[in-house]
């Protein structure tokens, strides 16, 4: 067999047994990317980068943490911060990209929808995306849980109560994920599971999903426009660099992507060594107590949005529960964006200045995203009881507006 004749270097060695030539080939050097996109295709690769540094800082503070109703919150509080040494430097760089990871995933989707990256073969992607998104979220909600402070404690109930809403089952689902009559002991263990091995593990599944999803559309690109990847890639191989409308993955792509990776990371660390106190909560500095309910009960800021919706219905009309109705709309907020490339009636990829009424609905749910957010933080009375419901209603509307809004775009242009 001459493929095992004796190799001249490690390369060739484990070439003949891996073909390893091959396969950095169809992974790197061959794997084209469309010369026509901004910064903001970088947004993935710094998602995956964050995600490392939360599995690398989650490990040495999985060293220390104890999950255990009467141990958590020293364990974090006085052996981490105080006790190892740079425990706190783990924990500021943990709880700083567990927010930061949010802002990028935002900044991500978003720029998906701008583009219109979610439709015409890109379908598989978004819906990947979009698991990412709600495995995020789990890790997210589990994870403020584990420092067993009075947000953590209060959060986790409002949250696990939500499920209550369910018809039918919904006392019955309460227990059954609390483990417990009320959020508990076996609740935290649960949740401390999950959020250290089953989600990690999903999360590490889904992105290779999402990275092979990516394999056959290919990355969309700045106009949308279609590439022949063959006819370029031929172009490029043949010398044509200038021309051709593709560039390989590895190195001329993944070298701008490190330059926006390094702008990043001094912006992250700058957060974790002189703001880190933007990602903790003062009030979950007490431990928790289920005799004490804090003056106010709200999430962390990422999930304010979807909240405010659900808050925004909190109204009683006659013989309706108001909790129903938000419930409802709190649902509605969490699934939608998951059918989004359905709801697009418009089959062109453009982006969305060059879509005169997806741009006016997109930067409306932009301002309408941020109203929430910012009144999700804000006590749910008088004027800003109104507020949420109005801008939970804007948030609704939009959606059911969208198939009409993007198909009289297509009719305009002749489509
Ligand atoms: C949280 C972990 C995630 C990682 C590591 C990740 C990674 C990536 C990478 C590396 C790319 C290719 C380059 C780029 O456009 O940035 C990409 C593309 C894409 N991702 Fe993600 N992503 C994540 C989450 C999401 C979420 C939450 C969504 C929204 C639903 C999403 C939707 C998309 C879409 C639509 C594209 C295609 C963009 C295009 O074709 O131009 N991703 N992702």
């Amino acid at each position: 067999m001459a493929k095992f004749e004796k190799a001249n270097s490690v390369g060739e060695w484990l070439d003949q047994r891996l073909n390893t030539t091959a396969l950095t080939k169809v992974l790197m050097t061959e794997y084209w990317i469309p010369k026509d996109i901004n910064f903001l295709w970088a947004m993935g690769v710094l998602l995956a980068v964050t995600f490392k540094i939360l599995v690398i800082s989650g490990l040495f503070l999985m060293m220390y943490y104890k999950p255990d109703v009467a141990l958590a919150f020293d364990s974090v509080n006085y052996t981490i911060m105080q006790e190892v040494a740079y425990g706190w430097l783990f924990r500021h760089m943990h709880g700083v990209a567990a927010s930061v990871v949010f802002l990028i995933i935002y900044i991500h989707m978003f720029t998906g929808i701008y583009y219109g990256s979610y439709k015409q073969g890109r379908e598989m992607i978004w819906i990947s995306g979009m698991l990412l998104f709600m495995t995020f979220s789990a890790a997210g909600f589990s994870g403020y849980m584990l420092p067993w402070g009075q947000m953590s404690y209060w959060a986790a109930m409002v949250i696990t109560n939500l499920f209550g809403g369910v018809p039918v089952i919904g006392d019955a689902l309460v227990v059954w994920i609390r483990g417990d009559f009320n959020v508990a002991d076996a609740t935290l263990t649960r949740f401390f599971m999950l959020h250290v091995f089953l989600l990690p593990i999903v999360i590490m599944g889904i992105i290779g999903l999402h990275f092979y999803t990516l394999r056959i559309p290919h990355v969309n690109n700045q106009e949308g426009a279609d590439i022949d990847y063959d006819a370029e890639a031929e172009k490029y191989l043949a010398g044509n660099k200038k021309e051709a409308k593709v560039i390989p993955f590895w190195p001329i792509f993944i070298s701008k992507d490190f330059a926006i990776l390094g702008i990043f990371l001094i912006f992250y660390f700058y957060l974790v060594f002189f703001h880190y106190n933007f990602a903790m909560d003062p009030v979950n500095f007490d431990p928790a107590d289920a005799m004490v309910t804090p003056a106010h009960i709200y999430p962390e800021w990422y999930f304010l949005w979807s909240y405010e919706v659900l808050r925004g219905f909190f109204f009683d009309v006659g013989p309706v529960k108001a909790f129903d109705i938000g419930l409802a709309a709190f649902g509605f907020a969490n699934v939608i964006f998951l059918v989004l490339p359905w709801l697009d009636r418009d089959p062109a990829i453009l982006p969305a200045h060059k879509r005169p009424g997806f741009r006016v609905w997109f930067w409306i749910l932009m301002v309408d995203l941020i109203v929430l957010t910012v009144y999700g933080k804000l006590p749910p009375t008088g004027i800003n009881a109104w507020v949420g419901f109005a801008s939970a209603s804007v948030f609704i509307l939009l959606f059911v507006a969208l198939p009409f809004i993007t198909k009289a775009d297509a009719k305009k242009r002749g489509a």
